[in-house]
């Protein structure tokens, strides 16, 4: 019998958002950043969904990559930061974020099961190809679905839909992953069976939809799928 496809977020559930801003302000020079990395990269996430959804509900779609570069620009003048060379390296940094530590061996796990693995995200293709070569997942995953493929961002139900054209699957007989409280809600609405990353304790989101299972991190997910 085939195994359910397990379909995965990204950016926040396979890749670690924050790491972009957590790096820099690592590095030498950037004391004004280390001061102030967390509540940027806080606001840079914040900005760049809140455009996601504001541009899927105006109907003036622009890929991923212009989305991030403007909540980070948002981000940055907010916290009164404007070098150049910051911008550009908190951008080079985002498109190579770190997988979280325990996503190569759960993909592993699912492929020695028989499931076929997948990303549905926001990110352009671009994008996403950069994230899946640096965290070295490539040869785990069975197909990159990107919203350029459709030309309007989650939740908007034709992104869901690109999983059901790919697989050839009902909702109901899909397993998709989310961190997004409001991805995975709205995932569960439309039919997938869910599970909810909230690897920080938030509280469920007040939407249509809530999640089948909800899990610290990725490491249970295999079971889950089983
Ligand atoms: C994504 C965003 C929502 O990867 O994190 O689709």
């Amino acid at each position: 019998m085939t195994k359910i496809p397990c379909v995965f977020d990204a950016y926040g559930t396979l890749f670690d958002v924050a790491a972009s801003a957590r790096q820099a302000a690592d590095e030498p020079g950037q004391e004004a950043l280390a001061r102030t990395w967390q509540p940027l990269a806080a606001d840079w996430r914040t900005k760049q969904l809140e455009y996601t959804w504001l541009r899927a509900v105006t109907g003036d779609h622009a890929d991923f990559w212009q989305v991030t570069q403007d909540g980070l620009d948002w981000a940055m003048e907010r916290h009164g930061l404007s070098a150049p060379e910051l911008r550009a390296r908190l951008l080079a940094l985002y498109r190579e974020l770190a997988a979280y530590p325990e996503v190569p061996k759960m993909l592993r796990a699912l492929k020695a099961a028989g499931h076929p693995c997948a990303i549905l995200s926001n990110g352009s293709p671009g994008m996403l190809a950069d994230a899946v070569a640096s965290a070295g997942v490539g040869d785990l995953l069975d197909a990159v679905l990107s919203v350029e493929d459709v030309g309007v961002f989650k939740p908007a139900r034709v992104v869901y839909d690109m999983v059901g054209a790919r697989f050839g699957t009902a909702p109901g007989d899909v397993l998709f992953v989310s961190s997004n409280g409001w991805d995975v809600c709205c995932g569960a609405a439309y039919g997938f069976r869910t599970a909810w990353v909230n690897r920080s304790g938030l509280p469920l989101d007040r939407l249509p939809g809530r999640p089948d299972h909800v899990i610290p991190d990725l490491t249970a997910i295999p079971e889950i799928a089983a």
